[in-house]
């Protein structure tokens, strides 16, 4: 990323789509980029058929101008391989490398994205267009970064996939008898006598396998890794200094983002916020803890956000005026140096002729195009801010594995969900101004005060190790319902439970027991809150019981139950408690651990985060609001001095930097 912005600062631009466009528009678009302070765009994600018409017959030339005309003008290019979308004479030719679907149903071409993960000649093609691009482009001035394919995330059920996916199973499992045993197919007389019969999980008559399910997703989840490891090879011996990346979305389930994370040079997102939902702002910037969990605390890429509405949902509400510098602004808060857009210039065909753009169908002299040029601007006097990071003490796990496993067929309850809890249990950091850092099952935990999982229920042995190492070693620990139950075959890990934590827990539980409906509870103090849907029968083993059950056949029990364990204390939360349990639950665990939130009084809406040294103020809320600020400070974006206090107005956003950094 620092190759990137050294000299630049903060990165701002879109993809640019020229082919779309006759070239007297090409010179248009890079005078209005320049005007808007645009350093980055991404070229070329969706060109196959423009740039190779036939098989092995390719047409450089118009990207040849379009490279050199953003040369002159001194935006640099990420240049897209662009294997999201290969030509229609891939799929007329050789049907074989489009994807099948579970029911065995052949997807078209006349979209995007047609293509089967693991065809050895869809790989091959992929291959050859990356070796062109590379050759072509590798000492172009205007490379600034390569980006391969588009949001990842095609699955394929056909013939070859099950090929790839038995020898993937071999390679894991080795023999048919140890799948068997890992697969459980003692169960419902799945027994496997010969390799030939393991295939993908195909539409079937009932619940599938849960194993080979999970497996399945791994293998999914693998095979496209390998491919975008197939295109990265290539272009790093030909370029070994220009960054690579492909672009995430956020929790997306079917890509373990872990797993590629480390794979690549920049971290990039794709963010799509929800307009209106009240959870958005939360949602959003725990999307951006996750980027930059992701970036292992380095600085990532926003690769794609809108200026306004989207076309892809049923009824697609504008951004107010402001509403997206707010999101832009909140992305470089969670530690975001490059902030784009799709797309630069609205489209007047195909699929996503009704996407907002940069520049609308109407044109630059529009309110929109006037906003997103100050918006430019702006970013220039956060220049300082590239590179910085985002300090947290508080650590939140999330696993992909554990999600997969969790959210199949055939369990106690669909209302318990991955995503969901994480959010529930991230909402009352966010709303204190506490900055969460998102890590893998398997993070170092030793730099946190307070690691909360709110659901694991997939978990290995080394990772259930060292949690409790890490609560003996002095730190704070909170699980939430659920976890602990399965281990990485997803076989019930049997015994009272959470079987590997109920040591460190000081409490073990009996059974799982979904809810008809609200379920009473009470704290130790004697106050009364709600929780929904689940519940369980646990008891202490030594654990002080913080919250009991208050009302139906589980009056009495515990609910919530906190453990002094070695140097540390490690909380077991087994119901799902409202916001407001919640956030009592964050205060108490947050006092446990010593952390506090950047500001002692934060008004509702605001979002408060530092970076580096910069405070950011995001009004998030529909009303003007004071915000008390403890030092004096100089707001980049304005210029302005700030002492005691700073005033928002709904969607106003301040980037205080301490009046100290002055002298
Ligand atoms: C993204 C995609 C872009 C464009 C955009 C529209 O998911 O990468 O190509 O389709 O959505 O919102």
């Amino acid at each position: 990323m620092h190759t990137l912005t050294e000299g630049r600062g903060l990165l701002f631009g879109g993809d640019y789509n020229p082919e779309q466009w006759p070239e007297e528009v090409w010179k248009q678009d890079a005078e209005l980029m320049r005007a808007a302070g645009v350093n980055l765009v991404t070229v070329g994600v969706f060109s196959w058929a423009r740039l190779e018409p036939e098989p092995g017959r390719h047409d450089f030339g118009w990207l040849d101008r379009v490279l050199d005309l953003m040369a002159e003008h001194g935006i640099a290019v990420d240049l897209a391989v662009p294997t999201a979308s290969p030509p229609p004479w891939l799929g007329h030719r050789w049907p074989q490398t489009l994807p099948v679907d579970e029911g065995g149903h052949r997807l078209w071409y006349g979209s995007r994205n047609q293509f089967c993960p693991s065809s050895g000649l869809y790989r091959e093609r992929s291959q050859s267009i990356t070796t062109a691009l590379a050759d072509r482009y590798a000492a172009h001035p205007a490379l600034a970064m390569w980006h391969v394919g588009n949001e990842y995330g095609e699955v394929c059920h056909c013939d070859e996939s099950a090929g790839a996916f038995r020898a993937w199973l071999r390679e894991r499992y080795g023999d048919l008898a140890t799948l068997n045993e890992a697969w459980g197919t003692t169960f419902w007389s799945q027994g496997y006598g010969d390799w030939a019969e393991v295939v993908p999980p195909r539409r079937a008559p009932y619940i599938i396998n849960p194993t080979q399910r999970l497996d399945w997703w791994r293998f999914c989840s693998g095979e496209l890794l390998a491919h975008f490891r197939e295109q990265r090879d290539i272009l790093r011996a030909r370029t070994p200094d220009v960054p690579v990346t492909t672009n995430f979305m956020g929790f997306f389930k079917r890509v373990d983002y872990w797993s590629f994370a480390g794979e690549q040079d920049v971290v990039s997102n794709d963010c799509y916020p929800e307009p209106g939902h009240p959870l958005t702002p939360a949602r959003t910037a725990l999307t951006h803890d996750l980027m930059r969990g992701l970036a292992g605390g380095r600085p990532w890429l926003l690769m794609e956000q809108s200026t306004s509405a989207v076309n892809w949902r049923e009824h697609n509400l504008p951004k107010p005026p402001g509403q997206f510098r707010l999101e832009s602004l909140q992305a470089v808060a969670r530690g975001a140096d490059g902030l784009c857009y799709f797309q630069w210039r609205a489209s007047r065909f195909g699929a996503e002729r009704f996407h907002a753009a940069m520049v609308p169908h109407a044109g630059a002299d529009t309110q929109l195009h006037a906003a997103v040029r100050e918006h430019g601007q702006e970013l220039r006097r956060l220049a300082g801010v590239a590179g910085e990071p985002v300090p947290a003490r508080v650590a939140m796990v999330f696993g992909w594995e554990s999600w997969w496993a969790l959210e199949d067929r055939g369990r106690p309850s669909d209302r318990l969900n991955a995503v969901d809890q994480l959010l529930s249990y991230y909402v009352p950091f966010f709303e204190r101004g506490v900055s969460v850092d998102v890590v893998p099952p398997d993070a170092d935990l030793s730099a946190y005060a307070l690691v909360v999982v709110p659901n694991l229920f997939l978990v290995g042995d080394r990772d259930a190790a060292a949690l409790t190492a890490y609560v003996n070693g002095g730190g704070v620990l909170v699980v939430g319902p659920f976890s602990g139950v399965v281990d990485p075959n997803a076989h019930i890990r049997t015994g009272r439970f959470p079987a590997p934590l109920r040591e460190v827990l000081g409490a073990s539980g009996e059974e799982w027991l979904p809810a008809s409906g609200p379920v009473a509870c009470r704290w130790d103090g004697g106050a009364a809150f709600q929780a929904e849907s689940w519940t369980e029968l646990l008891r202490s083993d030594g654990a002080e019981v913080v919250a009991e059950f208050a009302g139906g056949d589980l009056a009495g029990e515990p609910a919530i139950l906190r453990h002094r364990s070695g140097e540390g204390v490690a909380w077991y939360v087994g119901t799902m408690p409202g916001p407001d349990a919640l956030a009592s639950l964050a205060g108490r665990v947050l006092a446990d651990a010593g952390v506090s939130g950047v500001l002692d009084e934060l008004p509702p809406g605001v979002e408060a985060v530092r970076r580096g040294e910069v405070l950011f103020l995001l009004n998030h809320g529909a009303t003007t609001v004071r915000v008390p600020i403890p030092d004096p400070g100089v707001d980049l974006l304005t210029g302005s001095p700030a002492e005691g206090h700073v005033t928002l107005a709904p969607r106003a956003v301040a980037a205080l930097r301490p009046e100290v950094a002055l002298a």
